[in-house]
């Protein structure tokens, strides 16, 4: 057969590990097989030895890790016999569901928060024919209105509650290992809705442990899901969480009822992952911290303008963190650490008209003129 090596997605490379009936219809837009970049400018900068990793999932098809929860959640929910599908969002998990629904020929509704969505998001999930509901109300407000909703009305619900979503979020998970053919010694993660980090767990402890049975304590996150037993790594990594200071609910140890941040992405009071999150954590012997705005988005530019990788603002909490971590000792010189890149910087070109001023100039159209401001710059 031609082509028999051309990358056709996620489910076709993990079928035996995922739990969708073998003739399962596959809505596939070819997510999965992100790039894992060794950064290199960074940790010279940072003074530390460390073998210091970016998963930049800002590649995959509609720019976000979504897709890969979504594949699986959309191909589950149309062999159900689903028309339709609903999820409240942020931004990015609207822009792929709308895509994947797009891609199978049926039905999106996405709730969104007013006014507090990256641009590039909402044009997604226009252009994807989805129906967009802006509530005047923040994620956490369209969430509860989704799952209410979702017991009244013919819609699959394709947040991360859905449990189809983390399965497909664990590929991320072997892709690292497979790589590095190595398990990391740290995962670093921006945390919102929590499902990522829960998922991330579910695949190194599938990885580690096998097939689970009723007595493993990761077996609560795959509903008995899991089939497939590796048998080459023993290890997992330490699963390190990143939030926004001004939506932090793990730090808080409660939810946080006007959550607040620059990370539009992760703008969640009430994370619907909490207890698996927490696990994942206490498991791994991991924690959760928090930053600053300002902290994120140094991260982001440092990123762009030292290592050529262009992640949205929430994503950089991972790097942020990490960077954090690694200068301080709290991760230690010689670790491997693997920090997820969520989502594409093209998402949220907003962020980069603060920075405009000094990078921008405008010249006349003459060479001499042209001539002038290079070498002003590089003197
Ligand atoms: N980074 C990005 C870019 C995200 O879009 C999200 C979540 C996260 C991190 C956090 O992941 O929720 O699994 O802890 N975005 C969701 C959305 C909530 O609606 O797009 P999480």
């Amino acid at each position: 057969m031609p082509f028999r090596n051309r990358y056709t997605g996620l489910i076709n490379k993990y079928h035996d590990r995922l739990p969708l009936a073998d003739d399962a219809r596959v809505i596939s837009l070819g997510e999965g097989g992100t790039p894992l970049i060794r950064l290199n400018n960074i940790p010279r900068a940072l003074g530390r030895d460390v073998d210091l990793y970016v998963k930049f999932e800002g590649l995959n098809p509609t720019g976000s890790f979504k897709d890969r929860g979504m594949t699986v959640a959309v191909s589950q929910a149309v062999s159900e016999g689903s028309k339709a599908l609903i999820c409240a969002s942020t931004g990015n998990t609207s822009a792929s569901a709308a895509a994947y629904a797009a891609r199978a020929g049926i039905t999106a509704f996405v709730l969104i928060p007013d006014g507090k969505i990256a641009m590039g998001k909402l044009a997604q999930a226009i252009m994807h024919g989805a129906t967009v509901l802006q509530i005047r109300g923040n994620f956490d407000d369209g969430m509860r209105i989704v799952k209410e909703l979702a017991d009244e009305a013919p819609v699959s619900i394709v947040n991360s509650v859905n449990p189809y979503r983390l399965q497909g979020q664990k590929t991320a998970a072997f892709e690292i290992v497979e790589e590095l053919e190595r398990v990391p010694d740290y995962h670093c993660l921006p945390v919102g809705n929590a499902g990522n980090i829960t998922a991330h767990w579910i695949g190194y402890s599938e990885l580690a442990l096998g097939p689970h049975d009723e007595a493993t304590a990761a077996c609560a996150f795959c509903a008995g899901h899991c089939r497939y037993q590796c048998g080459l790594v023993r290890e997992r990594p330490r699963m390190v969480g990143f939030q926004s200071r001004g939506a932090a609910p793990f730090l808080r140890g409660e939810p946080v009822a006007e959550p607040e941040t620059v990370a539009t992405a992760i703008r969640i009071g009430n994370p619907q992952s909490w207890e698996y999150a927490w696990a994942a954590s206490r498991e791994s012997g991991g924690w959760f911290d928090e930053l600053g705005d300002d902290e994120i988005l140094d991260a982001q530019r440092m990123l762009a303008g030292h290592e050529g990788v262009f992640c949205e603002p929430a994503s950089a909490a991972s790097l942020a963190g990490a960077m954090r971590d690694i200068r301080s000792g709290r991760i230690e010189q010689g670790s491997t650490v693997v920090c997820t890149l969520t989502g594409h910087g093209l998402k949220d070109p907003d962020v980069a008209q603060r920075y405009s001023a000094e990078a921008v100039s405008t010249v006349d159209a003459d060479t001499a003129a042209v001539k002038k401001a290079i070498l002003g710059r590089l003197d």
